[in-house]
């Protein structure tokens, strides 16, 4: 039996953004609006946790009131004929609401929470205290169980460390093709993740902008946006 060409696909905000999602950089994006100081670091959830919970409050509820686009469905799609993995920066749910099986996300789920107080472990936080919420709101003063302290959003932090990262390290040093897409390769340690690509994998990205990672050398870019992009992707499979 032929074994199916492993394609590694490293995804961002700009992926979702043809569902409604806003991307964090550039002509208004999150991050121009709202400070990231404010809402997204353990400080700001030390200072303002209410602050914090509203900003995450809002964007489940957003979330909700969207869905995947053709990106999105093409990726699951393409299961078919291909082993996909998908390792994503996006605290959306949308590719596994289009039906991708194999989703890392590298900065959390906004669809779950966990106490803040729950013990981390070596390699992260424990996972046992993760909790489902779907896309009602948390409050200040909602916690975790007895034990337990507020609950807060499932959201890597700036600051915080990335506990998948390694797991995804080794997906990427397995691809046979590394596709990127919708992210402008700025938050690190995810940026770094291509250079464990090994050597022949082709390297592919889908951005309407250029960047300094699509001009990286033998990175092949389709720019445009990710839902033409990956039509164009498929074609030159
Ligand atoms: N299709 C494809 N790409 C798009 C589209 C689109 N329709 N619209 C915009 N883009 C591109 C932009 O040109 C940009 O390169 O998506 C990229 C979005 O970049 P960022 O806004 O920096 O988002 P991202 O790379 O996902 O951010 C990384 O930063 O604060 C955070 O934790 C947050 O995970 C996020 C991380």
């Amino acid at each position: 039996m032929q074994t199916q060409k492993k394609i590694v696909v490293l995804s961002g905000s700009g992926i979702s953004a043809e569902s409604g999602i806003s991307t964090f950089r550039g002509g208004d994006g999150l991050w121009d609006n709202v400070r990231i100081e404010d809402v997204c670091t353990a400080e700001a959830w030390r200072r303002n946790p209410g602050r914090v919970l509203e900003f995450y409050n809002d964007r489940r509820a957003q979330l909700a009131t969207v869905d995947p686009n053709d990106a999105h469905r093409i990726l699951a799609e393409m299961e078919k004929e291909y082993d996909v993995r998908i390792i994503t920066q996006n605290v959306d749910d949308l590719h596994e609401r289009a039906g991708s099986t194999s989703v890392l996300h590298l900065h959390g789920e906004l669809t779950k929470v966990r106490p803040e107080n729950c013990c981390c472990e070596e390699d992260g936080f424990s996972l046992k205290y993760v909790q489902d919420i779907g896309y009602r709101p948390v409050s200040l003063g909602e916690c975790g169980g007895p034990r337990h302290r507020q609950l807060r959003p499932h959201i890597v932090f700036f600051g915080e460390a990335v506990p998948n990262l390694e797991k995804a390290a080794a997906i990427v040093s397995q691809a046979d093709i590394l596709l990127i897409v919708g992210t402008s390769m700025q938050v690190y340690p995810a940026a770094s993740l291509y250079h464990y690509s090994p050597e022949g994998c082709g390297i592919y990205m889908i951005d309407p902008e250029d960047s300094p990672a699509a001009a990286v050398s033998g990175v092949h870019h389709i720019k445009d946006v990710a839902t033409r992009g990956m039509a164009e992707f498929v074609k030159l499979l």
